[in-house]
């Protein structure tokens, strides 16, 4: 594939180019590394200059969602501020709300400080006694390193040439190790690759694997699909299977650091799980997650941008000559026939945050959907670093 050295410099303003300005700025106090935040609450005293090189950042690793909470959420977790000092307080019924949104009762769903919470509380509740988890590699690897850390085993499958979860081999090594298997993991879709496993193959796993393997099902980004091969999976839970949906607020409703996911699942599992969990999920993100699910119009509004800017970085990466793989999620992985860890670097060096290394792919770099703006600052750095790396391989 040839290498276009087209040079299109991509518009690049607003608040994030206003932060790096300020990032650069010299300040005596900061000199020190402690001073006041411009406009912020003037008691709070934080490590300036690491607020101001996170802030300058273009946060292109972790899939989060740029435009954060929407207008209504906001106004609910300033409302919930009242209860900041009470235990037990209303929490605008969370668990009954989402459970109704998903048509099951509430003792299907249990809350999590984040999904990853209810991630790690699955393993702990299914993988005592030497038990398994069966996955593919790579996929969101926490649910595989919090497995080594309890000292679990993983059954780890590579994915398919063309990026696929391959279903018959899963179902080969859930049915190999079945007495070792404390559960499947499947990651729908898939991070970091951005490929769904189609409705079909979900209940020819489900169809093929002994009835009683509890089956987790990552639905961390289910609301970006498009695909219509595609089904979410509540279904199998409403029909009584062992298997467990996790969800999260922390992507199109842009809550991360509110710390809120649940679980759903059968209520005998739920029950299994609820003593591994936490339940500490604040007052905020309780009131946050009610008023976001209800705010059809900032979903609406946030899946849109996402899928615009990301079919069109895709569409010029691809344009310079690197191969993109179609993803159905807020980031998208690309191909740049060489290792990625020192390229991360060089995108980091120019502002530009960008994912970390997912063995065995070590050549693709994963790349989040964030603002216009930060789209436009990722495509100047990858035009220019790219040329970088061509040229001193003898390229164009
Ligand atoms: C597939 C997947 N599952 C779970 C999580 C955990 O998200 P959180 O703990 O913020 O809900 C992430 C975070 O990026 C993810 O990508």
């Amino acid at each position: 594939m040839s290498m276009h050295t087209v040079s299109r410099r991509h518009f690049v303003g607003g608040a994030a180019a206003a932060l790096g300005t300020l990032a650069l700025k010299p300040d005596f106090a900061a000199a020190k590394g402690i001073r006041r935040v411009p406009g912020g609450p003037p008691m709070l005293r934080v490590l300036q200059s690491e607020v101001d090189a996170y802030d300058a950042l273009a946060h292109l690793s972790s899939n989060e969602n740029p435009y954060g909470p929407s207008e209504k959420s906001l106004e609910a977790m300033n409302y919930a501020f009242k209860y900041s000092m009470r235990y037990g307080y209303p929490d605008n019924n969370v668990q009954e709300r989402i459970a109704d949104a998903h048509g099951v009762p509430s003792d299907h769903v249990l809350l999590g400080a984040g999904s990853g919470e209810i991630l790690e509380v699955v393993g702990l509740t299914y993988l005592g006694h030497g038990k398994k988890v069966v996955g593919v590699e790579p996929s969101y690897g926490s649910v595989y390193s919090h497995a080594s850390g309890i000292d679990a085993d993983t059954v780890l499958l590579p994915l398919e040439a063309d990026h696929r979860q391959n279903v018959e081999r899963m179902v080969d090594a859930t049915n190999r190790h079945y007495r070792d298997v404390g559960f499947v993991y499947v990651c729908n879709p898939n991070n970091p690759t951005g490929v769904t496993m189609t409705a079909a193959e979900i209940a020819y796993l489900l169809d093929n694997i002994p009835e009683d393997v509890p089956v987790l099902i990552d639905e961390a980004y289910h609301h970006f699909v498009d695909d219509p091969e595609y089904q979410e999976s509540l279904k199998y839970v409403r029909d009584g299977r062992p298997v467990i949906i996790a969800r999260t607020f922390s992507k199109v409703y842009g809550m991360a650091a509110m710390r809120i996911g649940f679980a759903i699942a059968p209520p005998v599992m739920i029950d299994e799980m609820r003593p591994y969990s936490t339940g500490s999920v604040n007052a905020l993100a309780r009131w946050g997650a009610v008023a976001a699910m209800e705010d059809v119009e900032a979903q609406r509004m946030v899946l849109a941008e996402n899928r615009r800017l990301r079919e069109r970085t895709i569409s010029e990466v691809e344009d310079l000559g690197y191969e993109c793989i179609a993803s159905q999620t807020n980031f998208f992985m690309v191909h740049l026939r060489t290792r990625v860890a020192p390229i991360r670097q060089a995108f980091r060096e120019r502002g530009v945050a960008v994912g970390r290394d997912f063995p065995p792919m070590l050549d693709h770099l994963r790349v989040s959907i964030g603002t216009e703006d930060e789209m436009g600052r990722f495509m100047n750095a990858f035009e220019d670093i790219m040329r970088d790396v061509a040229a001193s391989n003898g390229g164009a």
